[in-house]
């Protein structure tokens, strides 16, 4: 009942009819969120087969500085875009169990990549050495994470 209102009260603002407004703003706002999408998807499974042991040719540490960047950058600009597509059908969006589903899915991937840094940042330099079954579950949990959210996000248009 208090998600329902809240979604109404968002879909009738000027943000969301600004953002339904015009035949190019919500095209545009898609496109900068699919982009932003690549950005993340890219970047962070590159990382994460790089902490599972492929391409040892390259260290850890610097895929890590070469590709965080970029998956920071790609949530920075996810986030807000993504905020705009729902704020235009809040209503029925907020009754989509993927919709929820993603977002769930979305936070634990952040938690996931935040616990990995203040776990294991301090020992990238030295990794082959330290790389623990626990730091590879994260990989692949996080593997698996980022390749569902955006299978999710297709899949809300149709269910
Ligand atoms: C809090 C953050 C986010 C919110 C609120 C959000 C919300 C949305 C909304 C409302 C749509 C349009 C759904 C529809 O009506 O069809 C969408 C599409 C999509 N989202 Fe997100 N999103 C977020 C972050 C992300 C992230 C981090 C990813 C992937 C890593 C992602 C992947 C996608 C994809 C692939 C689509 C389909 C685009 C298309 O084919 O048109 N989203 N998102």
């Amino acid at each position: 009942m208090q998600a329902a209102h809240w979604a109404q009260v968002l879909q009738d603002s000027g943000f969301a009819a600004a953002i339904r407004g015009g035949a190019f703003v919500y095209p545009f706002v898609n496109i900068l969120h699919v982009l932003a999408v690549g950005l993340i998807v890219g970047s962070i499974v590159a990382l994460d087969f790089r902490v599972l042991g492929f391409a040892r040719i390259v260290s850890v540490e610097g895929a890590s500085r070469l590709l965080t960047p970029f998956a920071v950058a790609g949530l920075l600009i996810a986030i807000p875009s993504g905020f705009a597509l729902f704020a235009a059908d809040a209503v029925s969006l907020s009754q989509n169990k993927l919709m929820w589903i993603k977002l769930a899915l979305i936070a634990l991937g952040i938690a996931n990549a935040l616990l990995f840094r203040k776990l294991w940042n301090p020992h990238l330099g030295a990794w082959e050495r330290h790389a623990t079954t626990l730091a590879k579950s994260q990989a692949l949990l996080s593997i698996l994470i980022w390749l569902s959210v955006p299978s999710l996000g297709r899949l809300i248009a149709y269910l």
